[in-house]
């Protein structure tokens, strides 16, 4: 969250005073139906609905998209742990492809790990770094494979033209505190598939068939969980949502500075893009010849203020190979209602098996683009990582 204040403290306090805090019961049409209408037309969907975490916005986008148990879903090496969880939510087996040099799921390692079972691709698009959504298109069109895209990073981010999260069949978002914008915890789901956005609205609120909206679901009624926000969520993100367009035009302004500065480097290359125009700006990757030398920067010029500096092969559980619970195939509370004992195949993992990302995430070093700065001071900032 690189905005928060005065703005968000007078909607609480007008949430709080008008004692109306639940979503349903007389908050109808309030504040998280009025998010839920600007963040689909932002995103450029039909529907949004706004659930508790981007976990839950996953689980509820990979329903809406028509993921079923025993199916298999092909996630990025490189990816916080939630995304794979996500599809063991919904009972399906996570399949791990590698990531290529944009450090975003790699199509030809996609395409490798088609089986006869697999049903979606779930392209993630890291520190809101777009996927190379043209390629894995092709492939979910040639395959007959859905695409639920992992957006929870990219709120906003594009490619070509289209918002990250609408390209797919449906997309998740999370709106926790180390997001875009965010409330501290939430997310939400969008699709523009009406069937598919009733499940996903009966899945999120046990309680559906209670409510007032109940006889506009077309959708037969299913036991469902909670995945509800209140109306505070609603206020917060309702007014995060405006500074949207004003934080990715100062983050990208200063991601170009930085970039132009970093290009000049023959110590290493800027990491390839997908597409320039659509990354939100969070960061800047930049890709060593060898895993030595991008340690050395990270000695030398890691704790260099105002970047923060890291190499993603140090992000812990974003890393497959940390996915303990899913290495071991350990996917559920209960061996009854495991996933992987219902797998369709004999489905394997080890902590080596994309060794090409390994290697790639290794060879990467990721720099924070310093939101607070002027486009000049980002810039005389950069200079002094080039050599
Ligand atoms: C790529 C990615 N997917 C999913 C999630 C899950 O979001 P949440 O923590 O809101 O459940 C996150 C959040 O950290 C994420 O970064």
């Amino acid at each position: 969250m690189y905005e928060l204040g005065k703005r968000e403290i007078d909607a609480i306090a007008k949430v709080i005073n008008s004692g109306q805090l639940f979503r349903y019961r007389g908050g109808e049409g309030g504040l998280c139906d009025r998010f839920e209408r600007a963040f689909a037309q932002k995103i450029g969907t039909k529907f949004a609905l706004t659930v508790s975490s981007g976990t839950g916005g996953l689980i509820c986008a990979l329903i809406a998209a028509g993921v079923q148990p025993g199916d298999e879903v092909i996630v990025p090496a490189y990816t916080f742990m939630a995304t794979p969880l996500a599809v063991l939510g919904v009972g399906a087996i996570p399949i791990i492809a590698e990531v290529d040099e944009s450090l975003a799921i790699d199509p030809a390692s996609v395409e490798a790990n088609v089986t006869r079972y697999t049903r979606a691709i779930m392209p993630v698009h890291m520190t809101g770094r777009p996927c190379d959504m043209n390629a894995l298109k092709r492939i979910a069109r040639r395959r007959k494979l859905l695409i639920v895209e992992d957006a929870c990073q990219a709120i906003g981010g594009s490619y070509r033209g289209k918002r990250l999260g609408s390209i797919g069949d449906a997309g998740g978002f999370s709106f926790n505190q180390f997001k875009i914008i965010g409330a501290g915890e939430g997310g939400a789901m969008v699709t523009s598939d009406l069937t598919g956005y009733d499940k996903a609205l009966i899945h999120h609120d046990g309680g559906c068939v209670f409510r007032k909206h109940a006889d506009k679901v077309s959708t037969p009624f299913f036991a469902g969980t909670n995945f509800r926000v209140s109306e505070i969520t609603g206020a917060i993100m309702l007014t995060q949502l405006k500074r949207l367009d004003a934080i990715l035009a100062r983050l990208r302004a200063r991601r170009a500075a930085m970039r132009a500065e970093l290009a000049k480097a023959t110590a290493f290359r800027l990491s390839p893009c997908n597409e320039d125009a659509g990354d939100c700006g969070v960061s800047v990757p930049i890709l060593f010849d060898t895993v030595k030398q991008a340690e050395a920067f990270l000695k030398t010029c890691g704790g260099k203020k105002p970047f923060w500096a890291g190499s993603p092969i140090n992000s812990g559980r974003h890393i497959y190979s940390n996915w303990e619970p899913i290495l071991k195939k350990h996917g559920a509370y209960h061996p009854k209602v495991d996933p992987f004992r219902h797998a369709r195949r004999k489905v394997t993992y080890s902590k080596d098996m994309c060794r090409r990302s390994l290697g790639l995430l290794a060879r990467t070093v990721s720099l924070s683009v310093p939101y607070d700065l002027s486009v000049a001071e980002v810039r005389r900032a950069a200079k002094t990582l080039v050599p």
